[in-house]
């Protein structure tokens, strides 16, 4: 296995390790929490847990299924125990960018309907600073055109998403800009200045969200809390 997946397993397991008998837990998206989702099943099947998964995309609720994990409608959850996801980048105050896999919004929302948020990356994610990966934005696609101007102006360097010529459509129906920016010196002002902008439905900043952070290493796991 490859150094990089052997992290992001790593990880995975160690957070699957987390999961006690009767939790709800928050099912992330991408690559890193389909590790997870096998450990998670291997553990539900072996120690026969019950568990009910709240997810954050279609695919990881495919998925997640397909594995034999029970997947219930966050609003049918009374509580989210412990929610588990990836991050594409993590600076040193525990803050982080989300949405190289489009699942964002829903990933944002469970994440802070939950109790506590464990995030499972690899050991090239952490940076000193943000900015590095673009910043995905999600975008209302009415107007879209304009929003795209706009940021342009700012200096903000939108990308719309495409994929295999065509455009990036979430699961929620919008559609997505990449800001490269490089580098992020003031995440918060920047969060700010796009929450507030007609047509943003959310953005991948999440600051102050991660209670904790797995960073798998060939070796093992190192956690940040
Ligand atoms: C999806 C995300 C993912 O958590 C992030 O892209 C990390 O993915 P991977 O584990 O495949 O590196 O934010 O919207």
């Amino acid at each position: 296995m490859e150094n990089i997946s052997l992290e992001k397993k790593h990880a995975a397991v160690a957070a699957s390790q987390l999961i006690k008998n009767g939790m709800t837990v928050g099912l992330g998206t991408g690559s890193t929490v389909n590790y997870f989702l096998d450990a998670l099943a291997t553990r539900i099947r072996q120690e026969n847990l019950k568990i009910v998964g709240v997810t954050t995309s279609f695919k990881t609720a495919n998925r997640a299924e397909s594995l034999g994990i029970t997947i219930i409608d966050i609003d049918d959850a009374p509580a989210i125990d412990l929610t588990v996801d990836g991050a594409d980048e993590v600076d040193n105050r525990m803050n982080g960018i989300k949405g190289g896999g489009a699942a964002f919004l829903m990933e944002k929302i469970v994440a802070h309907n939950s109790n506590r948020v464990v995030w499972i990356i690899d050991s090239q994610k952490r940076h000193q600073q943000l900015g590095r990966f673009p910043l995905p934005v999600e975008i209302v696609p009415f107007g879209s055109g304009k929003l795209i101007a706009d940021f342009k102006k700012r200096h903000l360097h939108p990308v719309l998403r495409q994929q295999d010529g065509k455009t990036v459509v979430t699961d929620m129906g919008h559609f997505i800009v990449d800001l490269v920016l490089n580098r992020i010196d003031q995440p918060y002002q920047l969060g700010q200045y796009l929450d507030s902008r007609i047509g943003v439905v959310e953005h991948g900043l999440f600051l102050g969200v991660a209670d904790e952070i797995i960073i798998g290493t060939s070796s093992g796991v190192r956690q940040l809390k």
